[in-house]
């Protein structure tokens, strides 16, 4: 019986957000979102991390992590670094960049590219904002499939 695997690859990039959400009033944002509403936002070193799952072939390797290594550095990592969320992201436009939605919009960007490679399939994305917090997104929805 062929073995499964799940492979992670990890890469870092600095960008500054602001936690704001346009269809609310400022107080609203204030109450919801706090410090992180601050008017000219602030930094984070994100780590992102990147897990495809698939069977052990003959070669030994679920995917060359140099392929996932360039398709990350290229659909996401090089968008997003040293940038600023809120702004400079067409992928990121019209959504508050929390790190939920963070992970959202990477799977986004990081699924087409990866049905390229036949046998592995991307399970998870986690972002790590700080050493305390990060958030995991498994590509999952809930309610009616649409
Ligand atoms: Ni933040």
């Amino acid at each position: 019986m062929p073995h499964v695997v799940e492979i992670t690859h990890v890469q870092e990039f600095s960008a500054s957000h602001r936690l704001h959400d346009p269809s609310l009033g400022d107080e609203e944002n204030r109450r919801l979102f706090g410090i992180c509403n601050n008017l000219h936002g602030h930094g984070h070193n994100y780590v992102v991390e990147v897990t495809v799952r698939g069977e052990v072939p003959s070669s030994g390797m679920v995917m060359n992590l140099n392929e996932l290594s360039r398709i990350l550095a290229e659909e996401v990592i090089a968008h997003v670094d040293h940038r600023h969320l809120n702004h400079d992201v067409p992928f990121l436009e019209g959504v508050v960049p929390t790190a939920e939605n963070i992970a959202i919009a990477f799977w986004r960007r990081l699924q087409p590219p990866l049905t390229d490679y036949p046998g592995c399939r991307l399970t998870k994305i986690r972002i790590r904002e700080s050493r305390t917090n990060s958030a995991e997104y498994r590509g999952e929805t809930t309610g009616s499939s649409t």
